[in-house]
């Protein structure tokens, strides 16, 4: 079966096809139709946002859609940057752009206060129906960039349990702990149980 993938995030799509490649499901993107639009993601929630862009791309394309909105929570700054994360450092900011503003945001905050959580909505339609699965990883903001695999946030994302960042994490590792991973592991579960697309 044919789904879209609502997302030109090469990144997320490799994760997505990592989960999915046991099931007969041929994921497309916004890149292979010639004239789909941006989607602004300007909801005040990740929950608003997922849903927005799966709807956007559903209404237009017809296929079953999953959207992806991911954001980092930290909690010595009250939960920034949060449904904010792309734009952290403002319009147009790389990944690195990000990373360096968040540790200066951190700048002399103690260990012990470095807290921090993905979480990931993913918003999935089939035949106009709308349903949200979530997931999200525990861990620590580091106090400089480690590791060169993943994107985003993780070579400032740090998980205790295995003493390593996301981005010193293959993607197999990654997809087995993070958010995302989580969050996919739920829509799968869910479409293994609903005869029509498993
Ligand atoms: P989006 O709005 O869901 O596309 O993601 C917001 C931002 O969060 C992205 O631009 C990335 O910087 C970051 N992000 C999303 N997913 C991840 C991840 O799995 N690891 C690290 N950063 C991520």
């Amino acid at each position: 079966m044919k789904i879209l993938l609502a997302s030109r995030n090469r990144d997320k799509l490799k994760e997505v096809r990592g989960k999915v490649a046991g099931l007969s499901l041929d994921v497309l993107t916004p890149d292979d139709f010639p004239d789909l639009p941006e989607v602004e993601e300007d909801g005040a929630t990740l929950e608003a946002n997922a849903e927005k862009k799966a709807l956007t791309l559903h209404r237009l394309t017809g296929l079953p859609t999953l959207a992806d909105d991911t954001g980092l929570e930290v909690y010595a700054l009250d939960g920034a940057p949060g449904v904010y994360s792309s734009r952290y450092a403002g319009p147009g900011a790389t990944y690195a752009d990000n990373c360096r503003k968040l540790l200066q945001a951190m700048e002399g905050v103690p260990e012990k206060r470095r807290g921090a959580h993905f979480r990931t909505v993913l918003a999935w339609i089939v035949d106009g129906r709308v349903r949200l699965f979530d997931g999200r990883v525990e861990g620590r903001i580091t106090t400089a960039s480690l590791g060169s695999n993943g994107f985003g946030y993780d070579p400032v994302f740090f998980v205790p349990e295995l003493g390593k960042t996301l981005a010193e994490l293959s993607l197999e590792e990654k997809n087995r702990i993070s958010h995302r991973g989580r969050a996919l592991d739920a829509w799968v579960e869910y479409l293994r149980g609903a005869p029509s697309v498993g």
